[in-house]
């Protein structure tokens, strides 16, 4: 067979900027770890981009190399920070407070650390309830805050000696909206932006302010954002790539595990029970009823698509699934996620699971971010534009082509994630199908 042709790809040359919105506890894990990582302090562990292999042609051919040697992404030692936050504490301070890393990570880079100052921020308390912010951006209407972050993203370009910049939002969890009117067209939108509409959340005027400096723009938070059609638009016509919601780490990441293995082996489920403790200013934040709607909505989608009740209906078809957040401050960002699943088995006989995950939430989700950062990167010069529905595998609510269901399992999303990294490089498909093996014996 002939080789497929693959996606001409430019090279990752320069310095590729990562602008980050939020200097918190995932923020700072994520810069301080890549600096550690640069120096040799420590393994990118968790990060599929360095740590990853993919197999390319037959089981026999025994051809795996690295995904970081494969594919053409920007090195590590390329990246360059910046960060909008409402609190004015440099990235230093910030990863201090949010105390994830300990001393031994943070001292020995406190210097560069403390070079990174965040900008001032497009915040509005009215979004994120918990939080009170001095390190704001003052203007008449949401347009002209759009304008001054769209200024940042010029500033940072011309003097952060960077050639390319993403944009990943992993600021504090906003209040829940839906989309409206407001959200239905780029016009719409800039009205809306002109008149301080509600419907119009700061996040969303960072992600058309990225788009509008041909920047891509990834969400680390539930928050809707980029997932209303006007930017969904927008980005089609700049040919940027966009992509969210949610950082999918750790109690969600066990239930897309857990959940396609139910499944497959057609085990029912009567019920679902999910709580977390949580002590760092994520959890406060989503203390707040109004942020912990998005949150709730984020992690209970995955059940309904995985387990497709309308097919199943004998086997869930009356599933009780519910999620909690207790904040807990004496944990800090070592949250406490505990699961228990009622299963049920052969004519209906009850069995349970217990699952507790004692993680730490920005360990899990720092490689994330790295991650997100150089593979949207890679798309951006691949002109993969819109949507990047291969990027599901890092996110609790994929974002997806309007009349399409999210696809949550996390090993097909990440079949998929390696399929579009060999058709990218002109390399087979990989289908398991494996029949040759046995044909040739
Ligand atoms: N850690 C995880 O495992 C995980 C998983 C999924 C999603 N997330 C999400 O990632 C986000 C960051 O989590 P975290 O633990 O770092 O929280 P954090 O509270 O430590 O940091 C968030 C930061 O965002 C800032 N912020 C709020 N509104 C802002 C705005 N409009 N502009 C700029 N900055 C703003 C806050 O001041 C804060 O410093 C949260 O929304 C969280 O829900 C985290």
């Amino acid at each position: 067979m002939p080789k497929p042709a693959g996606r001409a790809i430019a090279p990752p040359k320069g310095k590729l900027g990562v602008m980050l919105v939020g200097l918190g506890a995932v923020s700072t894990t994520f810069i301080a770890g890549v600096e550690n990582v640069r120096r040799g302090g420590g393994l990118p562990i968790g990060s599929l981009t360095q740590m990853g292999t993919i197999r390319l042609g037959k089981r026999t051919d025994r051809r795996s190399p690295k995904i970081k040697d494969f594919v053409p992404l920007a090195g590590v030692a390329d990246l360059v920070f910046a960060a909008w936050d409402p609190i004015p504490d440099d990235a230093y301070t910030a990863a201090r407070k949010a105390g994830v890393l300990e001393p031994h990570h943070l001292e020995p880079i406190g210097a560069f650390l403390k070079g990174i100052k965040p900008l001032p921020a497009a915040f509005d308390q009215n979004y994120v309830k918990r939080l009170h912010g001095t390190n704001v951006k003052r203007a008449k209407t949401k347009r002209e805050l759009a304008e001054q972050l769209r200024a940042d993203i010029r500033h940072f370009k011309q003097t952060g000696g960077v050639d390319r910049v993403v944009m990943i939002w992993a600021a504090s969890t906003e209040v829940f909206l839906t989309p409206g009117p407001a959200h239905q067209s780029v016009a719409a939108l800039e009205q809306a932006m002109e008149c301080n509409d509600p419907a119009i959340a700061p996040s969303m005027l960072y992600a058309y302010a990225a788009l509008m400096e041909d920047v891509p723009f990834a969400n680390g938070a539930p928050n809707l954002t980029v997932d209303i059609p006007a930017l969904e638009r927008l980005a089609e016509e700049r040919k940027l790539t966009i992509g969210g919601k949610d950082f999918k780490t750790g109690q969600t990441m066990m239930k897309t595990v857990l959940a396609p293995a139910f499944k497959a082996r057609m085990l029912g489920l009567a019920g679902w029970y999910s709580t977390n403790i949580l002590g760092n200013r994520d959890g406060e934040v989503l203390d707040d009823p109004e942020s912990f709607k998005t949150k709730e909505e984020s992690k209970l989608g995955v059940l309904e698509y995985i387990l497709q009740p309308d097919q199943y209906p004998e086997l869930y078809g009356n599933v009780f699934h519910k999620v909690r957040i207790n904040y807990y401050p004496p944990r800090g960002d070592n949250k406490e996620g505990w699961d228990n699943i009622d299963i049920f088995g052969w004519l209906g006989y009850p069995m349970q699971i217990k699952v507790d995950f004692l993680c730490r939430d920005s360990i899990l989700a720092a490689p994330i971010v790295l991650d997100l950062a150089l593979f949207f990167d890679l798309a951006q010069r691949a002109r993969l534009s819109g949507i990047q529905e291969w990027l599901s595998f890092y996110f609790k609510s994929p974002q997806t082509a309007p009349g399409l269901y999210p696809e949550h399992d996390l090993f097909i999303q990440q079949t998929k994630l390696k399929n579009t990294l060999r058709w990218l490089m002109g390399e087979e498909q990989i289908t398991h199908l494996g029949i040759e093996y046995y044909e040739q014996a």
